[in-house]
């Protein structure tokens, strides 16, 4: 093993030496500024990963690669979150018109990079889901119900407790909105059809279930946000 290592090391070495501009001791080539950079793949490390995770997912923020959510949220929608943000959670505006640190074309080429790596037309072809935003408001006492019988089986106390409402502090409705709908994979919530991720299919939740589940999750949130909470965080501190 030593001895492939070494053979590998000289080996580089000798590439390195092959090539003047890379060798130790010479300067490589000169950085982009800042505003210069268009690849998706440094823009996301650098802006986003911190939050939704370095593939897009596992982060403590929703994850950005789950195809279900790719599906039911448009391009436009993308643009507009990212440039302006989504005031009032710790999700911060990035266009540079919204006082954020990257230019419009940035914001385009993150847009296209997750549309081309995490989007497929195919993913809920005929499925029918829930609409990604809300457009009535719900009933408190029917999403009590609807809670009661699709969700307090996995979330009764402790840690997933999600009607606490210090922890309904941290995330807007739209982000209940679309967990319900599109599930989050990577830490265990199913979607709107799915008794598990990945698990049995079950009577999907209407849109009607959906708005109320999330008008009764709502009600429970107190409007005073914890001193020292996330939200509090001044976004353009967050990188
Ligand atoms: C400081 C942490 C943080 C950083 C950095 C961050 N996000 Fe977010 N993002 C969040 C949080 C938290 C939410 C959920 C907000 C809520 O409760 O609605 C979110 C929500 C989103 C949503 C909206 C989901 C929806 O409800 O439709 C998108 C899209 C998104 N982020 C993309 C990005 C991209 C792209 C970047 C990098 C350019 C980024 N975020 C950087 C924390 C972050
Ligand atoms: C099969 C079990 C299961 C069912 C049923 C279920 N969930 Fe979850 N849910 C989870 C798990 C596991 C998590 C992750 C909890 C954690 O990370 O602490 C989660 C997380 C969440 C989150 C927070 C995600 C985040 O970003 O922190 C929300 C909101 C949520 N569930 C809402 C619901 C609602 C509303 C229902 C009913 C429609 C529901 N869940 C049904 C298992 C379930």
């Amino acid at each position: 093993m030593r001895l492939i290592l070494s053979a590998l090391a000289a080996s580089s070495l000798l590439l390195l030496s092959g090539c003047g501009k890379t060798a130790p001791g010479y300067p490589g080539p000169a950085p982009l500024p800042p505003d210069q950079i268009m690849s998706f793949t440094t823009l996301f490390h650098e802006n986003c990963a911190a939050c939704h995770g370095v593939s897009g997912q596992d982060g403590p923020a929703m994850d950005l690669n789950n195809p279900e959510y790719q599906a039911i949220v448009s391009s436009a929608t993308l643009r507009q979150i990212i440039s302006n943000g989504m005031p009032g959670t710790e999700m911060p505006a990035f266009a540079q018109s919204a006082g954020g640190m990257l230019t419009a074309r940035q914001v385009d080429a993150i847009v296209s990079g997750i549309r081309k790596r995490w989007f497929s037309a195919a993913t809920l072809a005929g499925a029918n889901p829930p609409p990604y935003a809300q457009s009535k408001p719900g009933n408190v006492q029917q999403g009590q119900q609807v809670y009661q019988q699709r969700c307090a089986i996995c979330h009764q106390s402790g840690s997933q407790d999600i009607t606490d409402p210090a922890y309904l502090a941290l995330m807007s409705d739209q982000a209940i909105r679309v967990e319900i709908i599109a599930g989050r994979p990577d830490i265990g919530q199913p979607d709107w059809r799915h008794d598990s991720p990945g698990g049995k299919a079950t009577t999907p939740l209407t849109n009607q279930q959906v708005d109320d589940l999330v008008t009764y999750l709502s009600s429970l949130r107190k409007p005073a946000i914890p001193t020292g909470s996330a939200v509090n965080a001044n976004p353009g501190e967050v990188k």
